[in-house]
């Protein structure tokens, strides 16, 4: 470990706030030791390594990019002009900028340049007793991610050890230490140790569950990891603006009697959840009905596969009103609806379509 000791400015910021992170745990493991409670517990905190960054490849286990797909990869180190069509990386399912890599033979295989050299193995505070392992082949239906409780098809991070403990790799790479814009950006957040804490979430108002950051200087303000990434500005086909994330009361105080509601399913917003909303044209919108940021956000939808119930290869859609009007399943041969799980297989020329739970038995 002694070989390389230059620190990048980032490394450094990374570092100092480790050792808070690491100052405060200790002086909570302090505290719990007095009480005499969970001793187990506090011990493995004591053994907890920092997330490795993507870049830091000193210590020789990152996954080599030959490696991770079956077919060969391209490198793309600026943007191919010709190619504008928004990319969706197959690791974080976040949308791709140069550098990445793509598949020789698959259309729609993309890496960021830094996913594609993952940790093979991390160790995550949120599951200090065992390291984790990279799986860049996610079952087909994907899987639920412990860290943000969204259901994600990209990489994985798993416990070899216990049955169900997987995280997807936003979730898996996080820091253990962030500061929040809206909140106080001179404020700390600490990642809880308990991945179950019976408060609610400063920002969506249910029971925190998953990974939480709490506020080391505001004991009432706590988020889940979902939370705590909502980026401050998203856009919606319903606005030509961009939606601000609001997570103060409007000035002068809500109008007890106005009641206000969601551009897209038209039901009441919260006043007690943050929401999305543009200021100009007055219009709100609930965080889970905004696509990009929604229960399916973590989900690469237009990949094809083969199934043998169908002679095209069928791409998976979200179950809109043209994915599922007058269609039944080619499997359960029952209407195809919306709700569910959201997601459908879908032949486009065929008029065909299969659910998604439905399609588990019939690939190839
Ligand atoms: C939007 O979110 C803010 C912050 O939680 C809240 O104060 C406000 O009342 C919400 N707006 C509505 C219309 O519920
Ligand atoms: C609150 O709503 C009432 C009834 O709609 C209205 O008369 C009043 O001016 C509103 N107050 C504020 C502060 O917006
Ligand atoms: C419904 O989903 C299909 C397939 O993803 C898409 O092509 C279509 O534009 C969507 N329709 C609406 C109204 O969102």
């Amino acid at each position: 470990m002694a070989t390389k000791f230059y620190l990048s400015r980032r490394l450094k910021i990374r570092l100092v706030l480790f050792i808070l992170w690491r100052l405060q745990q200790q002086a909570r493991v302090g505290i719990r030791a007095r009480d005499g409670s969970r001793e187990g517990e506090a011990q493995s905190v004591l053994s907890m390594q920092p997330l490795r960054a993507y870049a830091s490849s000193s210590d020789g286990g990152d996954s080599d990019p030959s490696k991770i797909h079956e077919h060969p990869l391209i490198f793309h180190e600026s943007e191919d002009v010709k190619q504008s069509y928004r990319r969706v990386c197959n690791a974080c399912v976040q949308y791709v900028s140069p550098p990445f890599y793509s598949c020789s033979e698959c259309p729609d295989f993309f890496l960021h340049g830094c996913c594609a050299r993952l940790p093979e193995l991390i160790r995550h505070p949120a599951h200090a007793e065992h390291s984790l392992v990279l799986h860049s082949k996610a079952p087909k239906t994907g899987f639920s991610c412990r860290g943000c409780h969204l259901r994600c098809n990209g990489f994985a991070y798993s416990c070899e050890n216990c049955d169900d403990f997987t995280l997807d790799v936003v979730c898996s790479l996080i820091n253990p230490a962030i500061t929040h814009k809206p909140h106080k950006s001179t404020h700390i957040l600490f990642m809880s140790r308990s991945m179950i804490i019976d408060e609610k979430c400063s920002c969506c108002a249910s029971i925190l569950n998953g990974i939480c950051y709490e506020c080391s200087s505001c004991p009432i303000f706590k988020l889940h990891v979902r939370c705590a990434l909502l980026p401050k500005t998203v856009r919606h086909y319903y606005d030509q603006h961009p939606l601000r994330l609001t997570t103060n009361a409007p000035e002068g105080g809500t109008n007890g009697t106005d009641e206000f509601f969601c551009e897209v399913c038209e039901e009441r917003i919260d006043i007690e959840q943050w929401n999305y909303s543009c200021s100009k044209c007055y219009q709100l919108f609930h965080v889970d009905c905004i696509p990009s940021i929604d229960q399916l956000s973590r989900i690469k939808l237009g990949s094809h596969v083969r199934v043998d119930v169908h002679g095209c290869p069928v791409e998976l859609v979200r179950r809109n009103d043209s994915v599922c009007s007058g269609r039944k399943c080619g499997s359960c041969h029952e209407a195809l609806r919306l709700g569910d799980d959201g997601l459908a297989y879908e032949c486009s020329n065929c008029f065909f379509g299969l659910h998604q739970n439905c399609a588990n038995k019939h690939f190839f």
